[in-house]
């Protein structure tokens, strides 16, 4: 068939190079097909192109594919000729999505193959989640992945804003959480610390403390940025545990323990002034963010001081709860009733299956995906994070700088399928899509959260948008090192990729 296809092109008059080429883009499009001749990246910048925002028209171009209202959303039309290119979509989104291409193209080529391009998304959600509390990168490290994450068309920015070593967003009505636990004496987190208990916070001004937070006022430009580039950004408040900095600023929600008991991370679930501090956080950042979802956290929170704490044990009795997963659980439905009154929903890690899950709740699949398709099954939404994949604080090359957790090589990160034999052709719609997880323990600076990222990222970028049929390793390969090449050029870090 692909020499029927050469043949073909061969006798349109083109060369044979242009005939066998694939297009040098990732995430590889739906559709592709050659055209006669070539124009220079000057001659294509140098013009507008023709732009056409009709449903209709592209309905009859995709020819019958029946495309969910998401994916047509997201689609284009995109034909490059000698005189130029024409963009045909339903929505601002598509033709946003053929510009990237258009620009990834230029960007790798001074000269375009004319083509045709006819192409959509196969996953809804596709994310990269960045860990700014244990070690923070600021505003113009984030605006400047976001660039990036638009050209390889994802859409979604997790903000994991809080956790054990610093808060990092403003919250008027808690001063403290940034005057004081946004600060630290140690800058990198494994000196601060030690022994898997935490070190001290310190006001902010004094001299040499390391940290940071985002104003309300940093928050709302890098969302107009996001925005503009069609990413929506779902920030993250960490709760029931990782809130070790929650309890320095607030030692009163610990729980009622000899100093607050043997976890220093969890927070007391039996005290009302747990509950009234975390929806006054939510309330502002629901005000701050316009994502519909709110992340809650709710991974590794032990549940040992919740089964000898007084004042948990007594909520426990009162509501009839027979476990400390259950008060879990508890926690986890109270805020998920809270974030819907505010017109929200929840995403939460895996764990908030323990105890039973909330009902609207969507799950973030990071222990392999056992938990996500257990969560499919009852009919949740899901999103595929799993270690040995997506976890971008893990090696991927074992001489590499600070080597931690198992290798996650680029092919490994290309070879996750998230629709497997295990999940119903009626249930697939729950799987929403992937995302790349960059936690920073032991990434402090930002050109190594970049070799950490890319070329990685390209590689969730191509599992989330393309159709399983377009995915090919070898021609993968060969695509990430082009555009390894044309990132650097760009100002990004990108690890080398192996021989
Ligand atoms: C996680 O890695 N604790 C979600
Ligand atoms: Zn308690």
């Amino acid at each position: 068939m692909k020499g029927i296809l050469i043949a073909l092109a061969l006798a349109l008059g083109l060369t044979e190079a242009q005939a066998q080429a694939q297009p040098n883009l990732i995430p590889a499009p739906a559709g592709y097909s050659v055209r006669p001749g070539s124009i220079s990246r000057d001659k294509l910048f140098g013009q507008a192109e023709k732009v056409s925002i009709s449903p209709k028209t592209l309905i009859r171009h995709l020819e019958g594919r029946n495309l969910a209202d998401w994916q047509l959303k997201s689609a284009y039309l995109l034909e490059l000729s000698k005189k130029g290119a024409k963009i045909v979509a339903a929505h601002e989104e598509g033709v946003f999505n053929a510009r990237q291409t258009l620009r990834m193209m230029a960007l790798v080529d001074s000269s375009l193959t004319c083509c045709t391009i006819l192409d959509w998304p196969r996953f809804r959600y596709r994310g990269v989640m960045l860990d700014e509390s244990r070690h923070f990168q600021g505003k113009a490290f984030v605006m400047k992945q976001l660039e990036m994450m638009a050209l390889l068309k994802m859409n979604r920015f997790h903000f994991h804003l809080v956790d054990n070593p610093g808060w990092r967003v403003q919250i008027d009505a808690y001063p403290r959480l940034t005057n004081l636990t946004a600060w630290r004496p140690q800058a990198f987190f494994w000196d601060w610390e030690k022994n898997e208990i935490g070190g001290p916070f310190v006001e902010e001004g004094t001299p040499e403390a390391y940290g940071g937070y985002y104003t309300k006022q940093d928050i709302a430009e890098i969302l107009s940025f996001a925005d503009e580039r069609h990413i929506e950004v779902i920030p993250e408040i960490e709760m029931p545990g990782h809130n070790y900095e929650t309890r320095y600023a607030f030692p009163e929600l610990a729980c009622s323990l000899p100093g607050g008991g043997k976890d220093p991370w969890e927070l007391c679930l039996g005290k009302e002034s747990t509950f009234e501090l975390l929806e006054k956080v939510l309330l502002e950042v629901f005000e701050m963010f316009p994502s519909k979802y709110i992340h809650i956290g709710g991974d590794e929170a032990r549940k040992n001081n919740w089964r000898l704490c007084p004042d948990c044990q007594a909520r426990m009795k009162a509501e009839g709860l027979k476990s400390a997963e259950e008060l879990q659980s508890y926690m986890i439905r109270r805020m998920e009733r809270f974030a819907h009154e505010h017109g929200k929903r929840i995403i939460g890690w895996d764990e908030i299956l323990q105890g039973g899950l909330a009902p609207d709740a969507t799950v973030m699949s990071w222990h392999g995906i056992d938990a996500g398709l257990q969560a499919v099954k009852q009919g949740h939404d899901v999103i595929f994070t799993p270690t040995h994949y997506f976890y971008l604080d893990y090696h991927q090359d074992p001489a590499q700088f600070r080597p931690v957790g198992r290798l996650v090589s680029l092919e490994k990160v290309y070879s996750f399928e998230p629709i497997t034999e295990k999940v119903s052709e009626a249930d697939a719609h729950h799987v929403l899509g992937v995302q790349g997880n960059l936690w920073t323990e032991h990434i402090q600076d930002a050109w190594h959260a970049e070799i950490m990222l890319y070329p990685r990222v390209f590689a969730i970028a191509e599992t989330g948008w393309s159709q399983a049929e377009r995915k090919d390793w070898p021609d993968f390969e060969r695509r990430a090192s082009s555009l390894s090449e044309t990132a650097r050029e760009w100002g990004y870090w990108v690890y080398p990729m192996m021989p």
